[in-house]
């Protein structure tokens, strides 16, 4: 088939031509994100494969079904940029990877934990300027710390896992418990009280209208005085106003983000020459307490070869079957 690729880095474009690499698929590298200005470079394409911040809405979905479009292969294991009613309804199928590795996802949560807490980015930039003063640099030990994990599915799991090897007691919310995670002593509570007895919350469920802006004020306001709250799922599960007025007034301890509300303007870019516009994302810069990186927990070599040979079998299913091997059908919103 012949599949138009946006968004594609040169590290996209190593990874799936190694998948690749029999030439089944005419793979047309584009590097701009898909939106409706964008959706025409599709025109004589079978399928699309789009990542995180492509934007595959029912007004870009008709397009492409007009150039001929009748699959879109994600390149990530989340769905919510697509509309999948729309999809549905125009008979566009969509195959994602629903894992690829968690343990990379869960990794770079920990890094952040980790770093909040025991301020190496602030220590980093100190040692450099000669400056070896400690004062400010206080962290804690983890073991035996609460740890609240929000969404124990594959990365959640890995996750607490690693956290139970530090010492730490984990809690968590699910409305879809795992006995594995209860019998390796992994405690299910509901979300209040997870909030009420974390030291650590970490975010590990998909963005559904359920979970958008799971965490604001009100959550916040449950939240430990001085707790520490990571975010490696999606940008709008946080409520990121709420959060900068926790941050002033000093209830929410630390931050640690991978994902932003409105990351789709600013991530995977190099803008360093640029004027941030985001006063939101400019005022989360300037907090000591505030750890950012540009979505790139998933960001191993383990990961993009596993995405990119997931995405080809993709690709496969539909084009022998009609049927990615991964498909995501309307249901999954619910
Ligand atoms: P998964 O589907 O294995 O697990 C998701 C879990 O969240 C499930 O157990 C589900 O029952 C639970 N869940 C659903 N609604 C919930 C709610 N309202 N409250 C609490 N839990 C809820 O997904 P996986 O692979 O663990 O990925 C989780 C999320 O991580 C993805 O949806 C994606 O948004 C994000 N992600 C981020 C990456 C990054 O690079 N930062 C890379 C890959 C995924």
């Amino acid at each position: 088939m012949r599949v138009a690729v946006f968004s594609t880095k040169a590290y996209d474009r190593r990874f799936l031509d190694e998948a690749n690499a029999a030439g089944r698929h005419e793979l047309v590298y584009l590097e701009p994100r898909l939106d409706a200005a964008t959706a025409p470079a599709a025109a004589g394409c079978q399928a699309v494969c789009a990542f995180v911040n492509d934007q595959l809405d029912a007004g870009v979905l008709a397009a492409l079904h007009g150039f001929g479009v009748r699959m879109a292969a994600l390149r990530s294991a989340g769905f919510n940029h697509v509309d999948l009613a729309a999809a549905a309804r125009l008979g566009i199928a969509v195959g994602r990877v629903p894992e690829y590795s968690p343990y990379a996802v869960a990794e770079h949560t920990v890094a952040l934990v980790l770093t909040l807490n025991r301020k190496i980015h602030r220590a980093h930039a100190r040692v450099r300027e000669g400056n070896f003063a400690l004062d400010g640099l206080l962290g804690f030990d983890l073991h035996g710390r609460t740890v609240g994990v929000v969404g124990t599915g594959k990365i959640g799991l890995a996750f607490c896992r690693i956290m139970r090897g530090f010492g730490c007691r984990v809690l968590a919310f699910d409305p879809s418990h795992d006995p594995v995670a209860a019998s390796e002593g992994v405690a299910y509570v509901e979300l209040p009280e997870l909030l009420a007895h974390s030291d650590i919350v970490s975010l590990h469920c998909p963005l559904t209208p359920a979970t958008h802006h799971l965490i604001d004020a009100a959550a916040l306001r449950r939240m430990k005085h001085g707790a520490m709250l990571v975010n490696t799922s999606r940008g709008a599960v946080v409520d990121t106003r709420a959060v900068i007025q926790a941050l002033k007034a000093g209830t929410l301890g630390s931050l640690g983000l991978d994902v932003y509300e409105e990351e789709a303007d600013l991530f995977f870019r190099d803008l360093s020459g640029e004027v941030l516009r985001d006063d939101v994302f400019a005022r989360l810069l300037t907090f000591p307490n505030v750890v950012i990186t540009g979505h790139q927990a998933f960001f191993t070599e383990d990961a993009l070869r596993a995405i990119a040979r997931t995405t080809l079998a993709n690709l496969d299913g539909f084009a022998d079957h009609g049927r990615p091997v991964h498909p995501v059908s309307v249901e999954r919103l619910a």
